[in-house]
């Protein structure tokens, strides 16, 4: 596995599971001894557990030598980073092709070489034509394409049991080097699909798409849902039994962040500029557009409950990562809303269950509490942007003796309206009346 990162550390220790031997290859020295020590860098529920057995099981190790990597790998699996670029839409690919005119050079046998991360549609074409002309094995390198899935927070279940397998190949023989590597998955069950490159590569940028747009259009009917006093969680059920819709992705709210889909729709917009194809995606910058609107809309809230006034108010943001069973950051809703009312001039007090830490790094001038109960403490006003169960399961009496003020707006329509509003709270929440 070329990079340790989310993807790369989940699948090096699944696939160790699943019998292979496997070596993870990082950059960072430091990641390199956590994870060679047991210790998963990042939080991620069920993968530390299975990394010790694994370990100790000896089929994995860990490495920053890209000599060992390239005399050991039958198949080189790239799970690199691939971040939006600063200032831009378009996607930052040094880390890829760091590691590939990296590796290139020193593959002398015959290998597979796999990219996982996440690429605009072309870059697997040009990773091969540079292994073609570097790679002392030449043509006995094999470039295809795999691109992964997996979500956060059920990445160990997604990696051991994805919905599907794709496999994008120029050659029969790029394909059975894949179907081995999957041996395990695929007779589990998993159904294959084999495309070309260009293909898989789409693929997974428009999954991606799609389900930005599934969350952008609730959201969107939110907004009617507010202007009418009509119930978007209503409106979303009703749609969700019809089973060409589905209710998968039609859960509005506080919108979509992540490392994932927001820098995934806006690379894919830049690329189908590039391509000539800009039109095509056009509706991806309104999807965008509707998924940053309630961030906004968030703060509007919070200053209509506290009478325009911001000023020596004590807000408690219950949630920092973008979303729950998380310890990510990147692109937080939550902590978006929070850093736009602090600089409005309230207190903002900031509690999360897991991404503390992350947060205190990247936002080190925001207050943070220990607790839920410690961020309430005086609060004016509660705003619940990340549904975490310990949020959910919270009990409105009790906090309702702790607060200044018993105000909420329910960020994520994670509470029930009527238990709130019973304990005495005025309850608020994104498209309900
Ligand atoms: C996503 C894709 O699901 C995954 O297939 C891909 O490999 C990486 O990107 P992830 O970023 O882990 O995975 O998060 P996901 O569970 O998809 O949620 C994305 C965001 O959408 C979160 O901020 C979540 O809160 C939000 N969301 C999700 C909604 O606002 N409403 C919904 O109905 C669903």
């Amino acid at each position: 596995m070329l990079g340790t990162g989310y993807l790369g550390a989940t699948h090096a220790v699944c696939m160790a599971s699943l019998g292979f031997d496997v070596l993870g290859l990082d950059v960072d020295p430091a990641k390199i001894a956590r994870l060679s020590n047991g210790e998963v860098p990042f939080y991620e529920p069920g993968l530390e557990p299975l990394l010790r057995k694994t370990l100790a099981s000896g089929r994995l190790r860990f490495t920053t030598s890209y000599e060992e990597v390239a005399e050991f790998g039958d198949v080189h699996f790239l799970c690199v980073g691939t971040p939006q670029k600063d200032n831009e839409y378009a996607a930052d690919l040094d880390y890829v092709y760091t590691a590939v005119t990296t590796l290139a050079p020193l593959l002398t046998r015959p290998c597979t070489f796999a990219g996982k991360s996440t690429v605009p549609v072309g870059t697997a074409e040009r990773i091969a034509s540079r292994i073609a002309a570097s790679a002392p094995a030449g043509d006995d390198v094999e470039v295809v394409w795999n691109p992964e899935f997996l979500r956060e927070g059920f990445a160990v279940d997604d990696t051991l049991h994805p919905d599907r397998l794709v496999f994008g190949v120029d050659s029969q023989r790029g394909e059975q080097a894949m179907r081995e590597a999957f041996a395990p998955v695929i007779a589990g069950g998993t159904p294959v699909v084999v495309t070309d490159l260009a293909t898989a590569q789409l693929v997974k940028v428009a999954a991606n798409a799609f389900l930005a747009t599934k969350i952008s259009f609730i959201n969107a009917m939110a907004e009617v849902c507010e202007a009418t006093h009509a119930d978007v969680t209503k409106l979303s059920e009703a749609l969700s039994h019809d089973s060409r819709i589905g209710g998968r992705f039609l859960h509005a709210g506080l919108g979509f962040g992540g490392g994932c889909l927001p820098k995934d729709i806006r690379a894919f917009m830049a690329r189908a500029g590039e391509l000539g194809v800009d039109q095509a995606l056009t509706f991806l910058t309104e999807v965008d557009a509707i998924n940053l609107r309630r961030r906004a809309r968030m703060v509007d809230l919070a200053r209509e409950l506290l009478d325009d006034t911001m000023a020596h108010r004590r807000i408690a943001i219950l949630g920092a990562a973008f979303k729950p069973n998380s310890d990510d950051i990147r692109d937080s809703p939550a902590l978006d809303v929070a850093t736009r009312l602090h600089h409005a001039g309230a207190d903002v007090v900031v509690y999360d269950p897991a991404a503390m830490d992350n947060a205190r790094i990247r936002y080190p001038d925001l207050t943070y509490a220990a607790s839920t109960l410690e961020a309430a403490h005086g609060a004016h006003l509660v705003l619940l942007l990340t549904e975490w169960l310990e949020f959910r399961e919270a009990d409105p009496a009790v906090l309702a003796e702790v607060v200044a003020a018993p105000n909420i707006v329910d960020g994520r329509n994670a509470l029930d309206p009527d238990r709130w509003r019973a304990a005495g709270w005025t309850y608020r929440a994104l498209g309900r009346p």
